[in-house]
């Protein structure tokens, strides 16, 4: 008890000389931009806070001004340019190369204006996050969904990191490709992958929905349709259920405890789609990260991708999700991966079935035929039929 208590100050202090740190810094740097930036004409504090951010970490080349300025109470006239450059990138950001580690861009990614009206015309856009093994087999069938529409979403793809991915210069996934790290089955590795996708795409401030996709997803409908759908929705779309199985709450250790409770274990789909506020929780949470990563290793069959964000959401968002996901796999038959779909398998009445099989779904305060937006697996032998019949039953 006492040595629980003695914790709990302990952590308390540090929290304390933590914040007078970061005020510290803070005032430091806002001190240290505004001189830097004067005659520039930036309006509010939003707009420096975000430059300063640019200045830590944005640093897209060898050149910028903090690697360049010895002295960094003083902005040489050449850097100005550096400057402005790195506040255009921080809203909306063209590069995605970056030198912040993990701890550094969920904690960039975190942060949220407090100034409602954004300072540039911000159309809201989808950031579509490809986690990838390597190459994207059905790349030509996005392409295909995407053109037309640059304004309206953004790409990010989270490979192996031995991966370079090889696109032409005219394809919406040219340099699109963001820093990343190895993914291990079962491991809480997917969970970073997910969380460094969503860190990446939250940079950008024009981003309002961010879907997780795999190489074998592909779209069902087309591209206004799907933004339509998802900008009007209340709701984030995220599954998360009770099942008392073996493969529900069969997967709950008591070593969770006292942080996590049976009852309050969920399962759900690791493809989600999720507006802006809970992509900012999950890349800021830590205290369930930390329970699942003590865990869930290969032996420990926890599966953090179907686990930790149905269950940290249902704890703590769950008036804020739909509680089903838009990404339809059939797994109809028992086995631990769904149905694959070959050459052989795509046909007219497939995709019309995954487009409206007569099941409704709840859909703000409505029921709809449109469930889905989204389907997998689809093997690489499907994407010449799939291209064949795109422009005649998904209308892309
Ligand atoms: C930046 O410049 C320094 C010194 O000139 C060099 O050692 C370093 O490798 C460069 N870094 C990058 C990422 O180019
Ligand atoms: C920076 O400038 C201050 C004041 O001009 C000076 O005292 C200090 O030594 C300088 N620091 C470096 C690292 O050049
Ligand atoms: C999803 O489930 C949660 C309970 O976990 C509930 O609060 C929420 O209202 C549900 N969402 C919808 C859209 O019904
Ligand atoms: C896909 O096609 C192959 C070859 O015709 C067949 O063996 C397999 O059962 C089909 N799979 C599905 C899900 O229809
Ligand atoms: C339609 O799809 C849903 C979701 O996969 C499934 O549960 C349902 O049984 C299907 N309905 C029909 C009529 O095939």
């Amino acid at each position: 008890m006492a040595r629980n208590g003695g914790n709990k100050v302990d952590h308390a202090a540090k929290k304390h000389t933590g914040l007078l740190k970061l005020v510290q810094m803070l005032s430091y740097l806002v001190v240290y931009v505004s001189c830097s930036i004067l005659g520039l004409a930036t309006g509010s504090l939003v707009n420096r806070y975000i430059t300063l951010q640019g200045q830590l970490f944005f640093t897209d080349n060898n050149k910028s001004s903090t690697t360049s300025c010895h002295n960094c109470t003083i902005l040489k006239p050449s850097d100005q340019g550096a400057v402005s450059s790195s506040m255009e990138l921080s809203f909306r950001r063209k590069s995605l190369t970056h030198s912040m580690n993990d701890e550094q861009l969920f904690w960039t990614a975190s942060l949220v204006p407090y100034k409602e009206e954004y300072p540039f015309d911000r159309v809201p856009k989808v950031a579509f996050m490809f986690l990838t093994r390597g190459p994207l087999p059905l790349l030509p069938l996005w392409e295909r969904f995407f053109m037309g529409y640059e304004k309206l979403y953004s790409i990010y793809v989270h490979p192996h990191p031995k991966y370079k991915m090889k696109v032409s210069k005219d394809s919406p996934f040219y340099g699109r490709q963001i820093p990343s790290q190895e993914v291990k089955w079962g491991h809480m590795s997917a969970i970073d992958a997910e969380k460094r996708l969503l860190a990446n795409a939250l940079l950008d401030f024009s981003n309002e929905w961010f879907v997780l996709l795999s190489e074998s997803c592909i779209p069902v409908y087309k591209f206004t349709k799907t933004y339509a759908y998802l900008i009007r929705s209340e709701y984030s779309f995220v599954e998360s259920f009770d099942e008392l199985s073996f493969d529900g709450r069969g997967r709950y250790f008591h070593q969770m405890l006292p942080e996590i409770q049976p009852h309050q274990w969920r399962k759900g789909s690791q493809w989600f789609a999720i507006q802006r506020d809970l992509a900012i929780y999950i890349v800021s949470e830590t205290k369930y990260h930390s329970v699942f990563k003590k865990l869930c290793y290969e032996e420990l069959f926890c599966l953090p991708e179907e686990h930790y964000i149905p269950t940290y959401l249902s704890m703590f968002h769950g008036s804020l999700i739909a509680n089903r996901t838009l990404t339809l796999a059939d797994w109809s038959v028992y086995s631990s991966h769904p149905t694959k779909y070959g050459r052989f398998n795509v046909t007219e009445s497939l995709i019309n079935s995954i487009r409206n099989n007569g099941t409704l779904c709840s859909y703000n305060s409505d029921m709809m035929n449109l469930c889905y937006l989204f389907a997998r697996k689809f093997a690489p032998s499907a994407l010449k039929p799939l291209l064949k019949i795109a422009a005649k039953i998904m209308q892309y």
